[in-house]
C-alpha cells in the first residue's frame, strides 16, 4: 500500500481523496489511514487533508430485502389477479406481509375489497430492492435522489454516517523517503566513511521517555535527603549510626537516665535475648564516674541515691533514641581529643519503642538529631538554631514549652503553627545536656551541648498528606503508591 501510494504521488503530486484511491484498488480505508498514512505523515512524508463525506450504511433489514426483495414485492407476487384474503398473506409472509400490504395499498399496487387484496396493475418493479442495492455498492448515494435516501431512512433501511477521508499531498520530506535514514551512527560508517554521505534520523526531543520500572525512592528516604542537606548546609556533620544494636549503657546509663526509669522497661523498651549482654566499656575509670554520678551524685548533684548496677547497663537493646548515638560521639569528642574542638553534629536514622501501634504509632521510626557542642552556650543559641532550622522545613511560626527530658535541662518542646490545620502542633523536643552526662565524659567545664530531636515521619506524612502512619511504612506500605509518588519539597520562607 504505502509503496503504490508514494509512486501515485511521485506520477500525480496529489492523491484528491483516500476514499476513491482505496476504493480503487479494493484496499480498506482504516487500513490504509492506520498502518501506512499516520506514519507517513508522522515522518512528514506525506502532508493530509481531512474531507468528511456523509456515507450510508444498509441496515440488518435492508440488507434483507436487497437479496430476498422488498417486502412490498413479496406481498404483490404473493397476491393473485382473482384476489387473496389478507389473512393468508399475512399468515403466509408474516410481518413482511404485514408491512408489505401497506407498502402496497399506499403505492396503488393492490386495493384492499372484503378483506380479499386485489392487484391493480399488472406488473412491478422491485426499485426498493434495487435501491438499496445501488447503495451497498456506492454508499456515497451517487445513483440516488436525496428524496429515495429520506424515505429508505425513514423506513430504517438505511443510516447516514460520516466519513473522514483525506486529501494527500506531498510532505516537507517526500525527496527523503527514498533514501534509507540512518538512526545511529554505526562502526561500519565511521570505517568506510559512509557517515560523511548518510542522512540521519532527526531526534525527536517531544518523544516522551520509557517509564520507570523500578528505583523509585521511598517518601522517607527523600525527606531524609532533605533534611540532610539543610544540616550540612548548616555545617553539621553526619554522626555514624549504623547500628541498630546498642548497650543499656550508652543509651541510658551515659545520659545520666535512672535504671528504673520506666522507659527502661520491656514494656517501652526491646530487649535482647541472644547476646543478652555487651561487652563492658574499657575506660573503667569513666565507668566509675558514671556509676558516682548515679548512686550518689557528683560535680554539685545529689544523683539518684539508689545502687547503681553495671549488669543492668550491659543489657543489649534495640536502641530507642540516636541520642545514645550522640553521647558516644560526645565521649569520644572529651577523650579523643587533645583540646576541646567545638562540633556540630546530626543524624537521622531508625530508632524503636516497644509501643502499641495505631494510626501514628510505630514500633520503629525514624529520628532527625542535632546537637551542638560549644563554649558558654545558652538557651538562647538553642531557640536560635531551632529557628534557623524550622524555617527551612517551612515553620516559621515556634513555640517553646518547658518539659522534662533525664538528659537535658532545661528541656522544651518545640510547637510550630501549622497553617493546614489552623492550630499549633508538636513537631519536637530539645535541651541543654546536664552537667551529669557531659562532666564524667571529662568534657571542660564551660562547655555546654545544646541538642534538638524530631521524627522524620511527621514532616513526611504532613508533606505526603499521608494520614495513618502504616501506609507509609511496614507490611501494609501499597508499593504501587511509593512509586506514584510525587517529589515533595520543604517550603523554605
Ligand atoms: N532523644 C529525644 C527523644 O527521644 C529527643 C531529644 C534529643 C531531646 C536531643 C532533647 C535533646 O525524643
Amino acid at each position: 500500500m504505502e509503496e503504490q501510494l508514494i509512486q501515485e504521488l511521485e506520477m500525480n503530486s496529489s492523491i484528491p481523496d483516500t476514499g476513491i484511491f482505496a476504493k480503487e484498488r479494493g484496499w480498506d480505508h482504516t487500513v490504509l489511514v492506520d498502518s501506512v498514512l499516520k506514519s507517513l505523515i508522522g515522518r512528514e512524508i506525506v502532508e493530509a487533508k481531512p474531507i468528511s463525506h456523509e456515507i450510508y450504511i444498509v441496515t440488518k433489514e435492508g440488507q434483507e430485502y436487497a437479496q430476498q426483495g422488498s417486502p412490498e414485492w413479496r406481498t404483490f407476487q404473493a397476491t393473485s389477479p382473482q384476489g387473496t384474503p389478507i389473512q393468508e398473506i399475512q399468515s403466509k409472509l408474516g410481518i413482511v406481509g404485514k408491512l408489505g400490504v401497506q407498502q402496497c395499498l399506499k403505492r396503488g399496487w393492490l386495493k384492499l375489497e372484503d378483506k380479499k387484496l386485489f392487484p391493480q396493475v399488472t406488473q412491478v418493479v422491485d426499485d426498493t430492492a434495487e435501491k438499496l442495492q445501488s447503495l451497498t455498492l456506492n454508499p456515497q448515494g451517487a445513483n440516488l435522489s436525496l428524496q429515495d435516501i429520506k424515505q429508505l431512512q425513514s423506513r430504517k433501511l438505511v443510516q447516514s454516517k460520516t466519513m473522514k477521508t483525506f486529501c494527500i499531498q506531498k510532505g516537507r520530506r517526500f525527496s527523503q523517503y527514498r533514501e534509507q535514514v540512518a538512526t545511529d551512527l554505526s562502526k561500519e560508517m565511521i570505517e568506510s566513511g559512509s557517515w560523511r554521505n548518510a542522512s540521519f534520523k532527526e531526534y525527536n526531543f517531544e518523544a516522551s521517555g520509557k517509564p520507570l520500572t523500578g528505583g523509585f525512592l521511598h517518601p522517607l528516604m527523600k525527606v531524609r535527603e532533605q533534611i540532610r542537606y539543610i544540616f550540612l548546609g548548616m555545617g553539621f556533620e553526619e554522626m555514624p549510626t549504623n547500628q541498630y544494636v546498642e548497650s543499656s549503657f550508652w543509651n541510658f546509663d551515659a545520659l545520666f537516665q535512672p535504671q528504673q526509669h520506666p522507659a527502661r522497661d520491656a514494656h517501652d523498651t526491646f530487649f535482647l535475648s541472644d547476646p543478652m549482654f555487651s561487652k563492658p566499656c574499657e575506660d573503667r575509670e569513666y565507668v566509675e564516674r558514671v556509676c558516682k554520678v548515679h548512686q550518689q551524685g557528683d560535680y554539685g548533684s545529689l544523683g539518684y541515691r539508689y545502687p547503681w548496677s553495671e549488669t543492668e547497663s550491659l543489657k543489649n537493646i534495640l536502641r530507642t533514641h540516636t541520642t545514645a548515638i550522640s553521647t558516644k560521639m560526645l565521649y569520644r569528642l572529651a577523650t579523643e581529643e587533645q583540646h576541646f574542638v567545638p562540633k556540630k553534629y546530626f543524624s537521622i536514622d531508625r530508632v524503636f519503642r516497644n509501643e502499641t501501634l495505631d494510626a501514628t504509632h510505630l514500633a520503629e521510626f525514624h529520628q532527625i538529631e542535632g546537637l551542638i557542642a560549644d563554649r558558654n552556650l545558652t538557651i538562647g543559641d538553642l531557640k536560635g538554631v531551632i529557628h534557623y532550622f524550622f524555617a527551612q522545613l517551612g515553620m516559621s511560626q515556634l513555640k517553646f514549652k518547658p518539659t522534662y527530658n533525664p538528659y537535658t535541662e532545661p528541656s522544651m518542646e518545640i510547637f510550630a503553627f501549622h497553617q493546614g490545620l489552623g492550630k499549633w502542633v508538636e513537631v519536637g523536643n530539645s535541651g541543654v545536656f546536664r552537667p551529669e552526662m557531659l562532666l564524667p565524659m571529662k568534657l571542660p567545664e564551660d562547655v555546654t551541648v545544646i541538642a534538638w530531636g524530631l521524627s522524620l515521619e511527621r514532616p513526611t506524612m504532613i508533606l505526603y498528606g499521608v494520614r495513618n502512619i502504616r501506609e507509609l511504612f511496614g507490611h501494609k506500605v501499597d508499593l504501587e503508591a511509593i512509586q506514584n509518588y510525587p517529589l515533595c519539597r520543604l517550603g523554605i520562607d
